[in-house]
């Protein structure tokens, strides 16, 4: 039987780059992954899937709406979803190849196969040739998240279905029924309407991004108001029939009515949930939160000794990005360094258009935890690039400590706010001040002079404002 310093349950965001970590600072490495490809939900059926989709559908969409305005003429713009479908494929098949690279390259032990702990140095991989034993000093589980099925809606994987179907359906649904208006929900249900789809959100709460600042979401919702997205918020879905590939939905309405929606693709996405099925983690005892999360210490270790988890599987935000700090953090933590992630500085993006970013707190948050804060505003239509782009919908909205100007946290609607919320966090990181952040030096005309001035108008000294 093999022995490692360290073994990772898990080849995701999370999983494969603590592996890389733990591989560069010496320690030898093994990486269990299930699936044939790494890169988990993220690469294979999740970020990069849809950001391809959204790239093709924003360009069938530009050609279709506006390209007038900049004096372009496309005649009969027309689409090939199976092309569009084949170069999702590559893109996440290239990628994928190149984590194979990455492993071999970093002298990683890559077993495919579900692991499962048999003791808690000792885990079991099942094979499609036969069974393996590893064991280790060290396990991370990195087993990360699986869609929340509505029980009263369960899937189908035809017409009910998680955001996995919704990335290759062959044919463009007539009407798309989307339930929960969170990230996957909105990022789906856009590329499917810019595809011609008639696509109806039904969500639970008042708002869309229901954690996002109230008035960038607001901002975001109009704006897919006018791209045609329909939505009927404060409404919960009840059940839903399925016949001859349609579906008729049941849901109740702000006002209380019950109503009834046909659609040929029903997307649920209402959430997350961790995945731990199969791991044996009751066998070797390891303890679990209400949520099925893994609870784990400020070190990532768990209740058994050598047992450590990241990313979905415990606490916060279900992000990437968070998972791949994680991974870094704990690698060097078994390297004997001081691994660490800042939880205040994690930005969250949603990729329609336009984008919503965000780092920190929002003025709602900020409020309900007693802070007082000083916020200021500016709007893309007040700068000179947004004009140019013809991207004039969108605000920045920066919120600071009153008394100390400290940021605490950004808020971006508009073109380009996932590369923009960027700097946001770099002066968050440095425990910058809304000035600092006023007083950086900005290109111009490029959109990021928005966030500039929302910061000069924390102290109402905007120029453009
Ligand atoms: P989510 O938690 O972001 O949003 C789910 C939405 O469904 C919420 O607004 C919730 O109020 C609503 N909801 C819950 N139950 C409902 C019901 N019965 N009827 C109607 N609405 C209901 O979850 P989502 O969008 O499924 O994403 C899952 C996870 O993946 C999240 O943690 C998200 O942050 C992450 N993710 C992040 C992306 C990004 O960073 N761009 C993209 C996709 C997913």
């Amino acid at each position: 039987m093999d022995r490692f310093d360290v073994a990772v349950v898990g080849g995701g965001p999370g999983g494969y780059v603590a592996a890389i970590r733990a591989a560069q600072l010496g320690l030898q490495v093994a990486l269990i992954e299930k699936r044939e490809t790494l890169g988990g939900t993220c690469l294979n059926v999740g970020c990069i899937p849809s950001k391809a989709l959204l790239e093709s559908s924003e360009h069938y969409h530009l050609a279709t709406h506006g390209m007038e305005e900049f004096g372009v003429h496309v005649s009969e713009p027309r689409f090939d979803l199976a092309a569009i479908l084949a170069r999702k494929e590559r893109v996440v098949s290239e990628i994928t190849a190149g984590l194979g690279m990455l492993m071999k390259k970093n002298k990683i032990t890559t077993i495919t196969g579900m692991g499962s702990f048999v003791a808690p140095d000792r885990v079991q991989v099942t094979k499609d040739d036969g069974v393996e034993e590893i064991q280790a000093d060290n396990f991370i589980i990195a087993t990360g998240s699986a869609p929340i099925e509505l029980p009263f809606m369960k899937f189908d994987n035809d017409t009910i279905v998680s955001s996995t179907e919704a990335l290759s359906f062959d044919t463009v649904p007539g009407q798309v029924v989307v339930v929960g208006a969170g990230a996957i929900g909105l990022e789906l249900g856009s590329v499917w309407m810019r595809f011609g789809a008639e696509v109806t959100v039904i969500e639970l709460l008042p708002r869309i991004v229901p954690l996002a600042d109230k008035r960038t979401a607001s901002a975001l919702q109009k704006a897919l108001e006018k791209q045609g997205m329909k939505f009927h918020l404060k409404a919960g879905v009840t059940g839903a029939t399925v016949q001859d590939g349609k579906a008729v939905v049941d849901f109740n309405t702000a006002k209380g009515e019950e109503k009834k929606i046909t659609a040929d693709k029903v997307l649920v996405a209402v959430g997350r949930k961790p995945f731990t099925g199969g791991l044996g983690l009751d066998r070797i005892g390891v303890e679990l939160d209400k949520q099925g999360r893994v609870v784990v210490d400020e070190k990532y270790g768990s209740s058994v000794k050598g047992v450590h988890a990241i990313g979905d599987v415990i606490h916060g935000p279900m992000l990437a990005h968070k998972a791949e700090d994680e991974g870094v953090a704990l690698a060097e933590i078994l390297a004997g360094k001081p691994g660490h992630v800042n939880y205040d500085a994690i930005p969250s993006v949603v990729y329609t258009w336009p984008e919503l970013a965000e780092v920190g707190l929002n003025e709602e948050m900020a409020k309900e935890k007693g802070a007082r804060v000083k916020v200021g505003r500016s709007y893309y239509k007040a700068n000179g690039r947004a004009k140019t782009l013809g991207e004039e919908d969108g605000l920045a909205k920066v919120i600071a400590d009153a008394e100390t100007d400290r940021l605490l946290g950004v808020s971006i609607v508009g073109a380009r706010a996932s590369e923009m919320i960027a700097e946001a966090v770099a002066v968050m990181e440095f425990k910058g001040s809304a000035e600092d952040l006023a007083r950086i030096c900005h290109a111009h005309p490029t959109l990021s002079e928005v966030l500039k001035e929302a910061a000069m108008a924390v102290d109402r000294w905007s120029i453009h404002g």
